[in-house]
């Protein structure tokens, strides 16, 4: 298995242009099984829960090419298994949005369920019930989800917690669905709003995405279109960070700076002087160490729970005490461990990590069992005295396009061991 290797340096300084973000890609993706005919999906990250969610379609029949700017185009008619296996759905658990639109277009599904994971539990309930709402037959057997129905028909669906994925996967079954679907506390998340854009130059009638009150009016049929996936407010967060507690500059192009609000009022209250225009975002630490800043993950419009990790890493360098707490995922500290061994200061009271800040922190062989954890390990590496080496990289290659190759065209010692 690769592993990384980070000398700490200096501050980070330059450019940074943000790929298209999985978390829209990934349900795109999973959408063109709604089309009638083909559909081109450009702006796709290159990132393994891409390849694997390629994957996933291919074995099903589908048609797929992709060209060297990462042009996907899809074509569903030769599609002949309705079918997710676990040994891919374990990888990737956002395979599960094929469950949805497999049951709209064609009646039946059989996908695997994800089972826990490294952050926590993670069910499907609200996935299941919603598609039992809407008339489908479902029952859990093997492991496996085995749904099927007659054309899906319109429901009034209350979810009980905000689920992404579940806000999703029910928007793309209710699009084909008989009569008009309600979604009660929807996920508000922009990769929902970006999906429902795509669904709706597909010819779906879906209005509210963005809000927590999705209208779902279904059609009889949807037909491909060409589709640009939005930039990922997660990398462009993660860079700001990497700038940030280096105490360096980074001028980030292709992203838009409305998807990261929360995370820029956090990062001038720890002292970052931003500015934005329609496309790009530019961070100046002015070499000075960043302040201790106090975290509460929630769904959107509040701070990402997929930005936690990172923010630990700057806590960890700041100056100041700062707590996080996170709400959205019941055991989402597993870096906190490995940054110890670094020799930050952080300590855990239930959901609550309460970090003292130190100047620097020691490198040390570190791995980590998430992406975003992986990722914040990365960074602390930025700022540790010696090397850090950081083992299961595949968690990092599942969600960052080329993370060395960024982090060293800003200043980054930062190279790829392959095992
Ligand atoms: C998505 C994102 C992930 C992000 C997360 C929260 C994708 C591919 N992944 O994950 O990066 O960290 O949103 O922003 O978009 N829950 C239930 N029952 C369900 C579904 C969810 O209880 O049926 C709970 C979960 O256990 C969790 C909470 O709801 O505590 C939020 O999870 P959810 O929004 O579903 O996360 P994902 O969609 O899997």
């Amino acid at each position: 298995m690769d592993k990384l290797i980070i000398s700490g340096g200096g501050p980070l300084s330059g450019e940074v242009r943000i790929a298209g973000a999985k978390n829209a890609a990934l349900p795109i993706l999973a959408a063109t099984l709604l089309a009638d005919g083909p559909m081109t999906i450009s702006n796709v990250p290159h990132l393994h829960d891409i390849t694997t969610t390629m994957e996933l379609l291919g074995r099903m029949g589908v048609h797929l090419s992709v060209d060297e700017k990462m042009h996907i185009e899809v074509n569903t008619d030769t599609i002949r298994d309705f079918y997710a296996p676990y040994e891919l759905v374990k990888t990737m658990r956002a395979s599960i949005l094929v469950l949805g639109p497999l049951l709209a277009r064609f009646g039946r599904a059989e996908v695997s369920l994800p089972g826990g994971c490294a952050i926590g539990s993670r069910p499907v309930n609200l996935h299941i019930d919603g598609l039992r709402a809407m008339g489908a037959e479902v029952e859990v057997r093997g492991g496996y989800i085995h749904a099927s129905s007659k054309r899906l028909k319109a429901a009034r669906l209350v979810l009980d917690v905000v689920t992404v994925t579940g806000t999703e996967n029910l928007m793309m079954a209710a699009a084909l669905a008989d009569g008009e679907t309600l979604i009660e506390n929807a996920a508000r998340e922009p990769e929902v709003v970006d999906l429902a854009d795509c669904l709706n130059s597909m010819g779906a009638r879906i209005r509210g995405a963005g809000t927590d009150l999705i209208r779902i009016e279904g059609v009889e049929s949807l037909s491909g279109t060409n589709y640009e996936v939005m930039p990922d407010r997660i990398e462009t967060g993660t860079y700001l960070v990497a700038a940030a507690l280096t105490g360096g500059r980074i001028l980030i192009r292709d992203t838009r700076p409305p998807l990261v609000d929360a995370v820029l009022h956090k990062l001038r209250e720890s002292g970052a002087q931003i500015e934005t225009g329609e496309d790009w975002i530019s961070l100046d630490m002015k070499g000075g160490r960043p302040r201790s800043v106090d975290i509460h993950t929630a769904p959107y419009p509040a701070f990402p729970t997929d930005m936690q990790a990172q923010f630990m890493a700057l806590n960890a360098v700041a100056e100041g005490v700062g707590m996080i707490t996170e709400t959205v995922f019941e055991n989402r500290f597993m870096h906190v461990q490995e940054m110890q061994r670094m020799g930050a200061d952080i300590r855990l009271e239930g959901n609550t990590a309460i970090c003292r800040g130190v100047p620097r922190l020691n490198g040390a062989p570190v791995m980590a069992t998430d992406l975003r954890a992986s990722a914040s390990l990365v960074l602390a590496g930025l700022v540790a005295d010696g090397d850090t080496v950081v083992d299961r990289i595949y968690h990092i290659d599942r969600g960052y396009e080329n993370i060395e190759e960024k982090l060293a065209s800003l200043g980054a010692r930062i190279q790829r061991m392959p095992s």
